[in-house]
């Protein structure tokens, strides 16, 4: 896979699909880690004099548009690259804007069907705004949509910076795994549990925590024995499970301490609200310590480990959590291949 490291991009027009999944409440970023992560390619695309659309997603936004729409991180991200940037939510505005100024922001993709749907149309319209597309989102490398497999189809794609580093450290490290292999799975999105079927004969131990305990142990199933589920837990005054208790923090510690590979993929509890947050905060600062390959994915977790200073602890701490298990399914992501194939033709 080649990267934009390869080829001469000088004056070019990108469009650049980057990683803005920043964490948002009440109206307020609370979590830019991979926001920040973005700005290294678009600073090389603005040193190499490129006119940049710059697109991408912010959540699930099936109903709340408002909520998700990027213009919420455009000061934030103009702050991060010193330089002003336009604001764009509709296609026939798109070149009068470009021609203004150099850098254009496009409203959230996920508010068009067509890009979770892979719709053809939508991914051709997208590429005519550019010469080159820039793939940089890491974090959805693993989804089949238009931004991920559909462009590459109609226009010449590299890697941006982030994604090439990402991936590349990411497939390293797990081309070395050693065992025991530990595998801690938290944080609420559901989809994740879907890597236990396929790593059952690899991995030593499944620590679950955060809603995915939750969703276990309501779900009464009858669950592997490398699946380690929370002893004990906090709850809230509604009597909800919102964090792991202090002897399931013991029992996760006591098998971290053998494993000589751990990859993390979301917290523990609700680590942002102080009552809930000594499962993730006692978890990361026990791995911090040990001399294992401690591999941390995904916005929830990472921004835990900054919270705690403990990145530079880490062997990598990754914009992508649910990316990161796709990899340890021993697969090529969608996005990866879609890459390939268009450097191919
Ligand atoms: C993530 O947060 O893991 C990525 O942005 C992917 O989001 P998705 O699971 O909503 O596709």
């Amino acid at each position: 896979m080649k990267s934009i490291l390869d080829i001469d991009i000088k004056n070019k027009i990108i469009l650049l699909r980057s990683s803005l999944n920043v964490s948002i409440k009440n109206n307020k970023i609370t979590n830019d880690f991979k926001l920040k992560k973005s700005i290294p390619t678009i600073k090389y695309l603005i040193k190499n004099k490129c006119k940049i659309i710059i697109c991408g997603h912010i959540g699930r936004p099936d109903k709340d548009k408002n909520k998700y729409s990027c213009k919420i991180i455009k000061t934030r991200l103009e702050k991060l690259i010193g330089k002003k940037i336009q604001f764009c939510n509709n296609f026939k505005e798109i070149k009068t804007k470009l021609n203004k100024g150099n850098i254009l922001l496009l409203e959230n993709l996920r508010f068009n069907k067509g890009e979770i749907n892979n719709n053809k149309d939508f991914s051709k319209k997208l590429s005519q705004l550019a010469e080159i597309f820039v793939q940089d989102s890491y974090e959805t490398i693993h989804r089949k949509h238009a931004s991920i497999i559909g462009i590459p189809k109609f226009i010449p794609t590299y890697a941006g910076l982030l994604l090439n580093e990402e991936y590349n450290i990411i497939k390293n490290s797990l081309q070395k795994i050693k065992k025991p292999y530990t595998l801690i799975l938290g944080g609420g999105k559901s989809d994740k549990l879907d890597i236990i079927k396929y790593n059952k004969n690899k991995i030593d131990n499944i620590l679950i925590g955060g809603g995915n305990a939750n969703r276990l142990i309501d779900s009464k199933k009858k669950i592997n024995h490398k699946i380690i589920l929370p002893v004990d837990f906090i709850y809230d005054k509604e009597n909800k499970r919102r964090d792991i208790g202090k002897e399931s923090i013991e029992l996760f510690c006591k098998l971290l301490k053998k494993s000589k590979t751990i990859i993390w993929c979301g917290p523990m509890g609700v680590f942002e609200n102080k009552k809930f947050e000594n499962g993730t905060k006692k978890i990361a600062q026990f791995i911090s310590k040990l001399k294992s390959i401690k591999i941390i994915g995904g916005g929830e977790s990472s921004n835990a480990i900054i919270k705690y200073k403990l990145q530079n602890k880490m062997t990598h701490v990754s914009t992508g959590g649910g990316a990161t298990l796709e990899l340890l399914k021993n697969k090529i992501p969608p996005g990866i291949n879609a890459i390939i194939k268009s450097q191919k033709n």
